[in-house]
């Protein structure tokens, strides 16, 4: 079965877009998880930027000990954020890279440019017995030097997919290129995830490619979440605004 990690970084950017700086505020991620979590997805993926732009540490500490499911914390390979990983001792990391400029995560890991910090990051994870993945792009040299470094999975990079979807041609040489690299994964015994840009219309077409364990996916859930839950938060705050006597 293939199974359902929610991003939730996305619940955080809207808190901090009110309430940054506060340690405190809505909507809260952690709440969002367990909603996650209650309607039957199988993990929480967070991401802790060096910026903290949306999510912070306290609330990768509180999701540690709030959620019944995997966390997944998504993270730079950095000294100070690899210690905090091990300090919280999620149940996986995924390594991704980090550039401040960015908006999300626009490409894979480079895995072949930093092998050297690469194998012992992901030994010291799974010294902590915390599994490492890597966020690649669907390239074969990024697959083998993922194997080499010695991840247990890859989460391939699905935005590109994404991005040409939309077009014939370019989905379907976007699919051949993550089949490719799923099936290459599996050879090489690592297992496979994938992301990025996954949405309600793009998402059956992905059933295409082989050996997936996991889907992670933020940005489509939580905005589909505003808008049928739109109509739930309006009523009532209008049942609220009934008690009014001028
Ligand atoms: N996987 C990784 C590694 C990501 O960086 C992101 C974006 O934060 C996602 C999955 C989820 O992407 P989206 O929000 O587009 O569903």
């Amino acid at each position: 079965m293939l199974k359902l990690g929610v991003n939730i970084d996305h619940v955080a950017t809207v808190r901090e877009a009110r309430y940054r700086g506060r340690v405190s505020g809505e909507p809260c991620p952690v709440a969002a998880a367990l909603a996650c979590e209650a309607a039957g997805a199988h993990g929480i993926t967070a991401h802790l930027r060096e910026d903290r732009r949306h999510i912070q540490d306290r609330d990768v500490l509180a999701l540690r000990e709030a959620i019944a499911t995997r966390l997944n914390l998504e993270m730079g390979d950095t000294p100070a954020i690899v210690r905090f990983a091990l300090r919280v001792r999620p149940d996986i990391v995924c390594l991704v890279p980090e550039k401040r400029q960015e908006l999300t995560t626009e490409g894979g890991l480079d895995v072949v440019a930093h092998r050297r910090s690469l194998v012992r990051t992901c030994q010291r994870m799974r010294d902590a017995g915390i599994e490492v993945s890597l966020f690649i792009d669907p390239e074969l040299r990024q697959v083998e030097a993922a194997a080499a470094v010695g991840a247990q999975f890859v989460e391939l990079h699905t935005g590109q997919f994404a991005e040409h979807f939309a077009r014939l041609r370019g989905r379907k040489r976007e699919l051949a290129r993550l089949t490719a690299a799923a099936h290459q994964a599996h050879a090489l015994g690592l297992r496979v995830n994938a992301g990025h840009g996954l949405n309600y219309g793009n998402l059956t077409a992905l059933h295409a490619v082989p050996h997936l364990e996991e889907l992670n996916i933020g940005h489509a859930l939580i905005s589909r979440a505003m808008e049928t839950g739109l109509t739930r938060a309006v009523k009532q705050m209008l049942q609220l605004m009934k008690g009014y006597r001028p």
